[in-house]
């Protein structure tokens, strides 16, 4: 919905976010791992932390798919936790999941996906909106800098930044557009930008955690 201003909400969305999005970008463990400063295991640490958030966002995607609002950011070509699990194999081997360490910062991110984005279409939205447009924007520049600082090839351990159905540009245009028609008033308009900080915050509270660790001793 567009505000009286005549901004659209995507537009106030992103320019509300501005400062959270600087925060995450430009934090220590952040660039570190893209200048390739870190041993190998600092990304896959990273990649498992990812997996209980995207597992809780596209459990709550299924449970939105029928949602008349929030089920029009439900697409199969996003879905990315196949993807991390396809990379956890490649870079900890087959018996990864008995092998990833508690990530405190991952589980109060998938838990308070799993406490908005199930029920609250905003909520569903804010969460959704910062992994998935930050995947298909920054992330492909991250994927191509990890690729490049630890020789990854062909899509080995870096699968989840690679989206094979679809095209960024147009799919992020297309995305904005849905988020300006989407019926949201002026307060639940608050709401999801409140949301959408909080969200950011939880993912720099996950770099922040992989920056306290002391990666000198490890391959
Ligand atoms: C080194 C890390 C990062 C870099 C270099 C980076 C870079 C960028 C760039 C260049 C854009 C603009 C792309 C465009 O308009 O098409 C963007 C957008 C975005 N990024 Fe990041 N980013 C980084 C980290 C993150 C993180 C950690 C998140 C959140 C998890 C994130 C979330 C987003 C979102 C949601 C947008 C879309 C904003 C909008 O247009 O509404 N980014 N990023």
């Amino acid at each position: 919905m567009t505000r009286p201003s005549g901004e659209t909400f995507s537009t106030v969305l992103r320019q509300a976010s501005v400062q959270d999005h600087a925060d995450a970008e430009t934090n220590g463990y952040m660039s570190d791992l893209m200048d390739g400063n870190l041993p190998l295991s600092a990304y896959a640490a990273l990649t498992a932390r990812l997996h209980p958030v995207y597992a809780a966002l596209e459990e709550a995607a299924e449970a939105m798919r029928d949602h008349p609002v929030a089920g029009r950011f439900v697409f199969a070509e996003l879905v990315r936790k196949p993807a991390l699990e396809a990379d956890l194999a490649e870079l900890l081997g087959a018996g990864w999941a008995e092998r990833v360490e508690e990530s405190p910062a991952a589980q109060v991110y998938a838990a308070r996906i799993r406490e908005v984005a199930f029920t609250w279409s905003g909520g569903f939205l804010a969460h959704h909106y910062v992994r998935y447009m930050g995947d298909l924007s920054g992330g492909q520049i991250i994927g191509r800098m990890v690729e490049r600082a630890y020789d990854l090839k062909d899509g080995k351990g870096t699968s989840f930044y690679r989206f094979a159905d679809l095209k960024a540009k147009p799919f992020k245009d297309a995305y904005r557009v849905l988020i300006d028609e989407a019926p949201f008033d002026a307060e639940e308009q608050r709401r999801i930008i409140g949301e959408v900080k909080l969200a950011y915050r939880l993912n720099t509270a996950i770099f922040d955690e992989l920056g306290a660790v002391d990666w000198s001793a490890a391959a």
